[in-house]
């Protein structure tokens, strides 16, 4: 494998990417001075960029994503075969690939029946709230209509999603936003203290709790779902705490409030389950997911819905407005669903929920050593390959560590060819947690590169 590409070439790519395009998430002043990053090549669970340089890619293409690896023939044939076949028609038909890939997704999902096809997250989330508002106007005369969602969790891009977005530096000077989003508090056992609640035993049923406390406060009757993360992905790597998940579907039933989860980073496969979800053992009404369905190699996200929630929107009414009157030009739109029917068969075919357990308890044990060795490291925590490493300039206090430093941390495991990523823009002052995400077919060797390169990383910049 080789990305390099000849000197020319490079400079020429390089240039017109500094001239033209405009990079997610970054600032651009930077380039005047620097090379932007240019990826070439990807096999496995290495990336390589426009100057030939292998990377260990520890975050599976930076936003937990490829989940199979790179370079699979049989998915990119498949989007091919499916792209000549039949390359477009719009949603309001079906399609082969979309109703193989939604009946193989139900397998994996009992008690959910219905699957939306979608572009992306963002726009996964935005349809499920779209149907809470739906569902609140035919049922409720609108009252039910506000959306829960917690400190620290994030939905997406969208006006609509950062209203529902619970890190405050994601939405800074893009409001105004949506009325009828109401924020309920984070589940970090770690920073319970900064909630009045540290050494409690059972933390996990008071932070539950505290969401119950916001339904009082703003009425039950106003509140439609209460949409979360299984395990929140870029607001710190945020496993809840054992008791919260049962409290919270106790309250979700007792109020008749839809509980919205959201997969777009668990799922497939990430935490070691299909779904993070179900390592809890929750029985949500609406899951959405995007990133990890076909690994990147199509865009394609689903909304999946219990059958009780599809029913809302069926009946034989004379209202012309009265089903879910929505639509998208791409969603579900042929290469997605080809590309999610292999990734899936990959995942079960080569057991990689096995694998992501396995190498999921290794990570973790390599990351509990490094805490052991570096005072920095206040907390590890995650689940399956999911994992993440907070850093304080005080055990005690558990102040964060100024966070140019965390990135120091990421630029110099880079330097030493592993990607590792860190909270980004989440929080103010507190995006101090390094993030670990491989693909689910990394090795024993893989995670051990991964540990050392942090220990070395972590050596050269707190000593
Ligand atoms: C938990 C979660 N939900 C939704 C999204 C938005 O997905 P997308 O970027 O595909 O719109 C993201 C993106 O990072 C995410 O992490």
């Amino acid at each position: 494998m080789d990305g390099a590409l000849n000197e020319n070439d490079i400079s020429g790519i390089i240039e017109a990417d500094r001239a033209h395009v405009w990079h997610h998430m970054s600032q651009h002043k930077p380039y005047e001075t620097t090379d932007p990053r240019v990826m070439v090549e990807g096999k496995g669970i290495h990336v390589w960029d426009a100057k030939g340089t292998r990377y260990l890619d520890g975050v599976s293409g930076g936003v937990w994503t490829v989940n199979v690896g790179y370079g699979r023939e049989s998915i990119a044939d498949a989007v091919r075969d499916q792209l000549v076949k039949l390359n477009y028609f719009a949603g309001s038909a079906g399609s082969i690939p979309g109703a193989l890939f939604a009946k193989r997704l139900i397998e994996k999902m009992p008690g959910l029946s219905r699957v939306y096809y979608n572009n992306s997250g963002s726009e996964a989330n935005e349809k499920a709230f779209k149907m809470v508002r739906q569902i609140a106007h035919k049922r409720y005369g609108g009252k039910k209509h506000k959306i829960l969602f917690r400190e620290r969790d994030y939905h997406g891009t969208t006006i609509a999603c950062l209203s529902a977005g619970g890190q405050p530096e994601r939405n800074a000077q893009y409001g105004p936003f949506t009325p009828g989003f109401v924020e309920v508090p984070h589940c970090l056992a770690y920073r319970a203290h900064e909630q009045g609640l540290e050494n409690a035993a059972n933390y996990g049923e008071l932070a539950a709790n505290a969401i119950e406390e916001v339904i009082l406060r703003e009425g039950p009757d106003t509140i439609g779902a209460l949409c979360l993360e299984p395990v929140t992905a870029g607001g710190g790597v945020i496993a809840p705490p054992e008791g919260y998940w049962p409290r919270v579907q106790e309250i979700c039933r007792k109020y008749d409030i839809l509980l919205h989860i959201d997969e777009v980073v668990c799922g497939l496969g990430r935490t070691g389950t299909w779904f993070g979800y179900q390592n809890y053992g929750i029985e949500p009404d609406m899951v959405t997911m995007a990133k990890g369905v076909a690994s990147g190699y199509a865009a394609i996200a689903c909304l999946v819905t219990t059958e009780k929630v599809f029913d809302m929107f069926k009946d034989d009414s004379t209202d012309p407005l009265n089903y879910f009157r929505d639509i998208s030009t791409f969603g579900g739109c042929t290469a997605g669903p080809a590309a999610a029917l292999e990734n899936i068969r990959i995942i079960e075919d080569e057991g990689l929920l096995d694998n992501t357990l396995a190498m999921g308890t290794r990570l973790m044990m390599r990351l509990e050593e490094l805490k052991e060795k570096h005072k920095v490291v206040g907390d590890v925590r995650g689940k399956g390959l999911f994992c993440g490493a907070e850093l304080v300039a005080d055990r005690l206090t558990k102040e964060p560590v100024a966070e140019k430093l965390a990135q120091q941390v990421v630029a110099e495991c880079s330097a030493q060819g592993v990607l590792i990523g860190v909270t980004n823009r989440s929080l103010p002052g507190r995006n101090n947690t390094l993030c670990l995400s491989p693909a689910l077919i990394a090795t024993e060797d893989n995670i051990d590169e991964i540990a050392a390169a942090m220990d070395v990383a972590l050596t050269r910049v707190f000593g």
